[in-house]
């Protein structure tokens, strides 16, 4: 299957160990202190760990690492803008720098002048000019070279802003943002996924975005900007890989309690696989072949899960969570919280808000062979 490609496995899970503080109740002051300053020797220990995540080689989620011409676009502005506010922020720091250095220097001057003076002939320091290089060097530095970066900052952020325009597309994909997971069909095929977005590798897809409750943001920040999903408009977005490969994408708008743990990945595939991959994913779920599985899809109807998630050519048309249509193909579970296997599935279905707190899938009170035979019957969904 197209999956194999990119097992499950080589995603990390994103649930993030429970943050550590030290709260200090009781002691004396400087005991205070000292764990005040290993606080900020942690957070400043941890703060580099986030910056070498960042330049990890793996390039995962990272708008330095573009992976289409969108994202290449918006990491060429951000470089270009941060070589010029970097350089202009040196160059006023030098010359802060050099006017205090100077004003000391005067000072001085003036001090030792009043000490050798009479005190009858005493009289102030010579006010100093404006600038020792004259007002000319006031304008120039001042309006004219500030007006002149402006002005090429303003004229690459329009060529960015046309650039970044979405181009024509043979390809519609609807997202719909939900608490917490995404919805994507595609409308010429009639496919529903969940939390997954495949496209082809090389060419441009257009999205339709929109949301089911209240405002998310998609952002798959190796191919393009943000853009906002919104309960009462259909917002226009675009994506492009250069390359097969699989992009995380990440909800950018508070949206909820578990906004943070609201993931989408983005899989390109050779144009070929991705038509392999439609063809497959138009047809039919194999039907149960074991005792378990089929013991598993009577659970399945039977508890109602069908009245929420949906199976393609089955009596299951729930729309409210995701569609579980080739369930077992997919990368993930809960947004991306951690890897399809049966043994996270397990647990996700026990105990859904254990794995995720504040998510809408309610606990379905099941016995072990009865859970045991749930999973048997999704991970056969391929
Ligand atoms: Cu959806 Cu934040």
């Amino acid at each position: 299957m197209w999956h194999r490609r990119f097992p499950a496995g080589s995603e990390r899970s994103e649930r993030g160990s429970p943050a550590q503080s030290a709260t200090p109740t009781s002691g004396r002051r400087h005991g205070i202190a000292a764990r005040g300053l290993r606080a900020r020797g942690f957070s400043g220990l941890a703060g580099l760990a986030i910056l070498a995540a960042g330049c990890h080689a793996d390039n995962r989620q990272s708008m330095l690492h573009p992976g289409g011409s969108a994202a290449a676009e918006i990491a060429w502005l951000t470089w270009f803008l941060i070589a010029v506010c970097g350089g202009v922020f040196v160059a006023v720091m030098a010359l802060t720098a050099a006017a205090v250095w100077r004003r000391s220097e005067t000072a001085d001057a003036g001090e030792s002048a009043e000490s050798a003076a009479d005190s009858e002939s005493r009289k102030p320091p010579p006010a100093s000019p404006v600038s020792p290089l004259g007002a000319g060097f006031i304008i120039v530095a001042g309006a004219v070279i500030p007006a002149l970066i402006l002005t090429v900052i303003l004229v690459l952020s329009v060529k960015a802003q046309v650039a970044l325009a979405p181009p024509e597309s043979d390809i519609t994909i609807r997202v719909v943002g939900h608490q917490f997971w995404w919805e994507v069909e595609y409308p010429e095929t009639g496919i529903v996924t969940a939390n997954e977005l495949i496209i082809p590798a090389g060419e441009p897809v257009r999205l339709e975005l929109s949301a089911a409750d209240v405002i998310h943001s998609l952002w798959a920040p190796n191919l393009n900007g943000k853009t906002d999903l919104l309960p009462d408009k259909v917002n226009i977005a675009w994506l492009e890989s250069d390359s097969p490969g699989v992009y995380r994408a990440q909800c950018a708008e508070y949206c909820g309690v578990q906004h943070a743990l609201m993931a989408l990945r983005i899989v390109a595939l050779p144009r070929d696989e991705y038509d392999a991959w439609s063809e497959t994913s138009q047809a039919s779920d194999p039907e149960p072949a074991t005792e378990p599985q089929r013991r598993g899809r009577d659970v399945y109807f039977r508890t109602g899960c069908h009245n929420c998630h949906a199976i393609a050519h089955t009596a299951a048309t729930g729309r409210r969570g995701p569609d579980l249509t080739h369930f077992g193909s997919r990368l993930t579970i809960a947004a991306g919280v951690v890897p399809n296997t049966p043994e996270n599935l397990r647990e996700w279905i026990a105990n859904p808000q254990g794995m995720k707190p504040g998510n809408l899938m309610p606990h379905t009170e099941l016995t072990r062979d009865e859970l045991d035979a749930l999973v048997d019957y999704l991970m056969s969904l391929d």
